[in-house]
Formats: C-alpha cells, sequence, structure tokens
C-alpha cells in the first residue's frame, strides 16, 4: 500500500493571532491552486487554534495539530492543555518535541502516555524522538533511539501503533540550520522501522509513517522525502513562509 506522504508544519510561538489567522489564510489560497497529493497539517499556538481553525473551514487540503498535550486526561496542571480539550480543534497533536522536553521533566513513558491519551479522543499523535548533539558526539544515537523506542512498544499494542506518526528529529538540527546526511537519516528510519518489526510485524512497521524534521527547508525537503528515505517531513522555521512551506509540501508529494 502506498503511504501518502505527511508534512507538518510546526509554527511554535513564533506568530501574534493575526499573523497566525493571515498566514492559514495564505495558505488556504495558495493550496487550492496546486496539486498536493500527500497530507497538510499545520500546527500553531493554543491560543491561535480556534482563529486558524476558523480561516481553514470548508476545505480538506490542510489539516490542523497541535503542539504538545498533557498526558493527563484533566487535573490541577495550571497552564496546561489535554487531549479531552484539544479534541474538538485538532486531528493531530505533536507530542514530546524536544524543545518542550527541554523545558520540563518530561520522560519517554508520559510521552507514550500522551499519545495514547490522544489516539483515545480520536487525535493522531506525531511524536518526536532524536538524540542530543552530546549523545551524537559520543556515538550514542542507536542506543538514545532503541531505548525511546522501546518505551514507546513496551505496552502499546497494535492497533494503537497503527496510529502513531513517529518523527526522528535529531536535537541539533532543530533550528541550527544543521541537517544531517540523508544517508544517517536513513540509519535511524530503518533502526525505528525494524524495531516496530520486531515489536509487531513486518506489515504493521512498513505501514508506520516516519518523518524527519530538522533544519527541512524548500531546498533539502526532497533529499530527505522524496528521496524515499521518510514519510514525511516535520517542519519548524521554514513553516511560517507561506510560499516556502507550499514548495516543501509539493517536492515531497
Ligand atoms: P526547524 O524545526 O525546522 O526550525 O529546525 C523543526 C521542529 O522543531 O520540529
Amino acid at each position: 500500500m502506498e503511504k501518502k506522504p505527511l508534512i507538518v508544519g510546526n509554527w511554535k510561538m513564533e506568530l501574534s493571532l493575526k499573523a497566525s489567522a493571515q498566514l492559514a489564510r495564505s495558505l488556504r489560497e495558495m493550496v487550492e491552486e496546486e496539486s498536493i497529493s500527500g497530507d497538510v497539517v499545520v500546527c500553531p499556538s493554543f491560543v491561535a487554534l480556534p482563529a486558524v481553525k476558523e480561516e481553514l473551514r470548508g476545505q480538506k487540503k490542510i489539516a490542523l495539530g497541535a503542539q504538545h498535550v498533557h498526558w493527563e486526561e484533566r487535573g490541577a496542571w495550571t497552564g496546561e492543555v489535554s487531549a479531552v480539550q484539544l479534541q474538538e480543534l485538532v486531528e493531530w497533536c505533536i507530542v514530546g518535541h524536544s524543545e518542550h522536553r527541554s523545558l520540563t521533566s518530561q520522560r519517554d513513558e508520559q510521552v507514550r502516555q500522551a499519545a495514547n491519551t490522544l489516539i483515545a479522543h480520536g487525535i493522531t499523535p506525531i511524536i518526536c524522538i532524536g538524540e542530543s548533539q552530546q549523545e551524537r558526539q559520543e556515538d550514542k544515537t542507536v542506543e538514545k533511539i532503541t531505548n525511546q523506542m522501546s518505551i514507546l512498544l513496551a505496552h502499546t499494542d497494535r492497533s494503537t501503533l497503527a496510529r502513531y506518526v513517529i518523527a526522528y528529529e535529531p536535537i541539533w538540527a532543530i533550528g541550527t540550520g544543521l541537517a544531517p546526511d540523508p544517508d544517517d537519516v536513513a540509519e535511524v528510519v530503518l533502526l525505528i522501522r525494524k524495531l516496530v518489526a520486531k515489536a509487531v510485524g513486518k506489515e504493521d512497521a512498513q505501514r508506520l509513517r516516519i518523518l524527519y524534521g530538522g533544519s527541512v527547508n524548500e531546498n533539502n525537503a526532497d533529499s530527505f522525502v522524496a528521496a524515499h528515505i521518510a514519510d514525511g517531513a516535520l517542519v519548524g522555521g521554514a513553516s511560517i513562509h507561506p510560499k516556502e512551506f507550499i514548495t516543501i509540501a509539493k517536492k515531497c508529494s
């Protein structure tokens, strides 16, 4: 079965509410004229979700996602947002992004719990994993990815796993302009698929969408996605420039 590429724009905390709505409007107008065969998702800040949802209403080419979710469904968690609250707004949600992990003590077990809570509420999790610069220098990439994947796979059944999207984001490549060599990404993607195959079988592993993220731009996107190394891209900085994001989506399709 041919997998549709998935292109996700992570707008981070870059835009005002007005600018978020404007960006959604521009993207909407631009995709109408383009033939993009992949799934396109944009992830604004929580506060911009209702306005962006409104801008995207009535079209099917761009879906809406959130940037983070708490692992619990409700409770005394000041400043946090739950899957229960997001379910009426989004179809997708990034989980365990390294920028968020670096600010909190969120562990891989909690990332898994958040992903599974999202699934229970009909939202597809985009789960971020990846090694730090230090782990890379110490040649610990394989160890890190294997550990993160084994925690994700430990209590996850086949049907849940079928709803996962994994985003391999080397932390040192995020926002630095230092995208890795595509061959290195290919090795990690293969490792992730092997670990999934071992847990649930080859077929399910083949079906899993694995994205690449970290300094993706209009010049390098096709070397990761069109070259079939990854099944899509998680795009940060370049995703707030509508022309560039649409070019990336086209190149990946
Ligand atoms: P970047 O961010 O494209 O700006 O490197 C990617 C991400 O944070 O997901």
